[in-house]
């Protein structure tokens, strides 16, 4: 990596500041800066992060794990957090939110993303066929406060499934680059082993960390782990002390479940920590009785309602909201409602008719609604 002189460093701002300038705006209208920068490089931009996609594996027969190289506006996450990355498939960008899989510390300078392929499955099952390296990707900076506190915790207990190693992957593997020195276990779930993510990665930690206890359990009989089956009780007589760490977990929805009533019933809840990949809608969309519009002001068109989610009927009116989870999680699609009602998928509450943000992800009209998008 090439020094930064204060000289460098001075001539880099300037430039910065003369390309984000009044009229360089100008100049560039109606296109703007990035677009001319991008002739030169595809991820330079003032202010977005981009990132080029450096390196393709395939752990798994159902997963992709990707090494992406981010322009100089990323600003490094803490373990745990996800990004929102955009690809554009077929003309049209999607977004979706992983968690960076990497430590805090990887020196780099790649971010490291990992995605299981969900059947049907749009972004998931591009980067898992289509994707090539070379390509240009968007992402957000880091969200989200599922973390490794700044003050390490003595114990740290790490519970994943499938995918939802990823987040923990990233605790992990940071807490062994900063030589911590606790006791870390690490249970986790997967349906088979040829299933299972990080396999080799987490057995060599587990080989050079004596402090790591890693017990691994799978839905298939017979298939070589610590653990039998599904997260139980019995599993944790493993970890006997584990009501003192502070819990971090990640998996499929049953599975989280089941060690969130486990950890309330012990009263110890609050030393467990958790992100949702998935969330379960507790309304479903109603098309059959859907009445009224949807009139989107700022861009000036109408759509009939059709019941589906107000980010769905944005879409298909031609509007590019802002997203990522899709479910209510990253705020991402917040926006402000100017009028009628909405019902919240999530738990079926209705709001009221007044003006206010809203997440248009899980949230249906009842009747007209307008909105400032
Ligand atoms: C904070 C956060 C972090 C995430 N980090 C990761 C990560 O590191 N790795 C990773 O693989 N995924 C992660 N996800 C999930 C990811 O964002 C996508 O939801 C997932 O890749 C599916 O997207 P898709 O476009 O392929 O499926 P979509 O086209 O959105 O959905 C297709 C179908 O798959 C189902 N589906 C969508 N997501 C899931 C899911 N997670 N589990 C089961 N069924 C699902 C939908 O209900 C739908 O039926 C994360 C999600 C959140 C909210
Ligand atoms: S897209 Fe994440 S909350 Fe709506």
């Amino acid at each position: 990596m090439s020094a930064t002189t204060p000289r460098t460093h001075r001539f880099a701002n300037g430039l910065r500041r003369a390309l984000t300038s009044r009229l360089a705006a100008a100049l560039t209208y109606p296109h703007g800066v990035d677009r001319y920068l991008e002739q030169f490089a595809p991820t330079a931009s003032l202010t977005e992060v981009r990132a080029e996609v450096v390196a393709i594996r395939h752990q798994t027969d159902d997963s992709v794990t990707l090494s992406l190289r981010p322009n100089g506006n990323w600003q490094g996450f803490r373990a745990g957090q996800y990004v929102r990355l955009t690809v554009e498939i077929d003309g049209v960008r999607r977004t979706r939110c992983y968690s960076p899989a990497n430590s805090v510390h990887a020196t780099d300078g790649l971010i490291e993303l990992t995605a299981k392929t969900h059947a049907g499955g749009f972004v998931s099952k591009f980067l898992k066929q289509r994707l090539t390296v070379g390509t240009t990707v968007g992402l957000s900076q880091a969200e989200g406060r599922f973390a490794l506190p700044d003050a390490r915790p003595a114990r740290v207990l790490l519970i994943s499934g499938g995918s939802g190693i990823t987040p923990v992957m990233a605790m992990l593997r940071t807490l062994t680059d900063e030589g911590f020195a606790g006791p870390i276990s690490f249970l986790h779930y997967s349906n088979a082993a040829k299933d299972q993510i990080y396999a080799a990665e987490l057995a060599g930690i587990a080989a050079m960390f004596p402090n790591l206890q890693l017990l691994r359990g799978y839905a298939e009989p017979n298939q070589g782990g610590e653990l039998e089956g599904l997260f139980c009780r019995a599993h944790l007589n493993a970890v006997p002390d584990f009501a003192d760490a502070e819990a971090f977990l990640c998996g499929p929805p049953g599975m989280m479940k089941a060690v969130q009533k486990l950890w309330a019933d012990e009263g110890i809840g609050e030393r467990l920590h958790l992100e949702h990949f998935s969330a379960a809608p507790a309304v479903l969309a109603d098309s059959a009785n859907a009445e009224g519009d949807v009139r989107f002001i700022r861009s000036e068109r109408l759509a009939q309602n059709s019941g589906a989610t107000l980010l769905d009927q944005a879409e298909a009116a031609g509007l590019k909201p802002e997203s990522g989870c899709r479910m209510g999680i990253c705020h991402a699609c917040t926006c402000r409602k100017a009028s009628g009602r909405v019902r919240d998928i999530r738990t079926g509450e209705i709001s009221d008719a007044g003006e206010a943000d809203i997440q248009i992800c899980i949230s249906v009209p009842v009747g007209t609604v307008t909105l400032d998008l």
